[in-house]
């Protein structure tokens, strides 16, 4: 890890206590798991879930791909992973990961679905991540960056959060598609909602 994403770790350690405790509220859960259908997610599949947090939704996607299936869960925040893993504790498909999707190795075509969700801001090198996500899927293999808020209000919070994550903006939907595509992908949804943000591609 470096040191901007120390700082982010720390950052995320103190919240995630909270997080831990209270989830989503009502109205947001609804938005969360209609973009999880929207993603979908196959029995069977693997999934790769960059910035898991404590969890909130690992094992909702674990429950649809089942136990023939395969979720790694990955957070640069101990304390998160600590949640996470204590969360899915008997869910025996899901892997949880202290790490950086920056420096994630040696999982070459290994998953059918990179899942960004509220987290794809926060990667400190975004080239990074999407180039891993790449190396990580086969051909045609699916990429979704997904909030369960408006891509508005989602940068307003990062900008009022803190120093560690108050530059980490959302992009506006033309500058992501070309971001996306630069790695290798195809977009085939994009959907800058009033209330949530969806975007999926395939590799090809
Ligand atoms: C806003 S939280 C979202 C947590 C969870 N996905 C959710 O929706 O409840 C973002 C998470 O991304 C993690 N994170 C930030 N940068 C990361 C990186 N480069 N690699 C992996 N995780 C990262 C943070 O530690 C934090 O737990």
């Amino acid at each position: 890890m470096n040191s901007e994403q120390r700082k982010k770790s720390l950052f995320f350690d103190r919240l995630a206590e909270e997080w831990a405790g209270h989830g989503y509220d009502a109205d947001e859960v609804h938005r969360v798991i209609e973009l999880i259908e929207r993603s979908g997610i196959q029995p069977g599949w693997r999934i790769l879930e960059p910035g898991c947090g404590p969890g909130l939704i690992t094992p909702l996607i674990a429950e649809r791909v089942g136990f023939d299936g395969y979720v790694l869960a990955l957070d640069i925040s101990p304390v998160m992973v600590k949640h996470c893993r204590k969360r899915t504790d008997e869910l025996r498909q899901v892997q949880v990961e202290l790490g950086a999707i920056e420096d994630l190795e040696g999982h070459r075509g290994k998953f059918d679905l990179v899942f960004c969700f509220n987290s794809f801001p926060h990667f400190c090198d975004r080239d990074r991540a999407l180039q891993v996500a790449a190396e990580c899927l086969p051909l045609r293999g699916k990429l979704v960056i997904a909030h369960s808020n408006s891509r508005q209000r989602v940068n307003e919070i990062h900008m009022r959060a803190g120093e560690p994550v108050k530059r980490d903006v959302l992009p506006e939907p033309r500058a992501l598609r070309r971001l996306v595509e630069s790695h290798g992908f195809k977009v085939l949804e994009l959907h800058d909602g009033h209330d949530s943000f969806f975007l999926s591609a395939k590799k090809r």
